[in-house]
């Protein structure tokens, strides 16, 4: 479809988005698409043996392309594994030429594991640090040299409510989301000079496919005593993914141009509990 005019909270800028097929990266997506993005979309597009529940699909990814487009605006979308640096790198940097330049990327690629300590083993907390944490690395270390050549830009790092309550039954998970916090206020203290913001979005849960049957297990049986821990303060069991869309919308957008190093929590009150 030939690209609109641009209008709208974020008009014309070009965005990376990681996890882009379903769930909350293709939210991203519409919601900065209505908003006059362009966008480069991500997805690993098949699913992963140490992971209990299915990830997206070539289909999902070539959805998320397709309501990009209804809204008029241009799309470059890859099949990568954001764990393989080289071929992240090539995917963003041809994305980058095909739309012209990079304002922004969000690093929202992820996967979760669930149950008690004493079943977690070092196979989880490889491929979760992996994929959460370095993967959200290399998708900031693929940006950054293009905001570099922009003279700024927006880094939006999907970390979880998790990572700041602490959330049992999910270690390395709440571990990696943890860490992703330090990757962003450092980035954040590395790159304010360079007029490039970082930041990081902490959503309670929301309904997509990550849905692990290991922590459903854990915190159905010997652990019910923790569910509490998950439950929000506000009267609602999750929130949707448009809301945590909109954090991300707020702070690609020059709206947010002084905001950096901040854990924008998007969860319903579940870390004020
Ligand atoms: N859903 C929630 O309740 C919730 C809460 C807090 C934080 N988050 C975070 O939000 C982000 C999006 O999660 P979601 O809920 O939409 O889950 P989801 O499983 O529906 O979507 C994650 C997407 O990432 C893709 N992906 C996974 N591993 C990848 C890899 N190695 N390379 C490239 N793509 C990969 C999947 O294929 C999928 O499309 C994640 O970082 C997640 O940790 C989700």
């Amino acid at each position: 479809m030939v690209s609109a005019s641009a209008t709208g909270r974020v008009a014309g800028k070009r965005v990376l988005i990681t996890g882009a097929a379903r769930g909350l990266g293709r939210s991203h997506a519409v919601r900065l698409a209505e908003e006059g993005a362009d966008l480069i979309l991500i997805d690993i597009c098949r699913s992963l043996p140490q992971i209990d529940y299915p990830l997206a699909t070539e289909d999902d990814l070539a959805e998320t392309v397709r309501l990009v487009a209804d809204l008029g605006r241009r799309c470059v979308s890859h099949i990568v594994d954001v764990r393989d640096e080289a071929a992240l790198r090539a995917a963003v940097d041809d994305g980058v030429a095909q739309l012209g330049g990079l304002d922004g990327a969000v690093a929202n690629a992820g996967v979760l594991t669930g149950g008690p300590w004493h079943e977690t083993t070092s196979e989880d907390w490889r491929i979760v640090v992996d994929v959460n944490l370095i993967g959200a690395w290399n998708t900031c270390a693929t940006a950054i040299p293009h905001l570099l050549e922009q003279g700024g830009g927006s880094l939006v790092n999907i970390s979880s409510a998790g990572a700041i309550a602490g959330f049992p039954l999910q270690t390395p998970y709440t571990a990696a989301k943890h860490g992703v916090i330090g990757l962003t206020l450092s980035l954040a203290n590395e790159l304010a000079a360079h007029s490039i913001r970082v930041n990081s979005v902490h959503p309670t849960g929301a309904h997509t496919g990550m849905l692990p049957d290991s922590l459903g297990k854990a915190l159905g049986g010997e652990r019910s005593d923790l569910v509490p821990l998950f439950i929000n303060a506000m009267p609602t069991p999750c929130v949707e993914p448009v809301d945590v869309s909109n954090a991300v919308l707020f702070l690609i957008s020059d709206e947010s141009r002084f905001v950096t190093g901040l854990q924008f929590k998007v969860d319903a009150g579940v870390t004020i509990n």
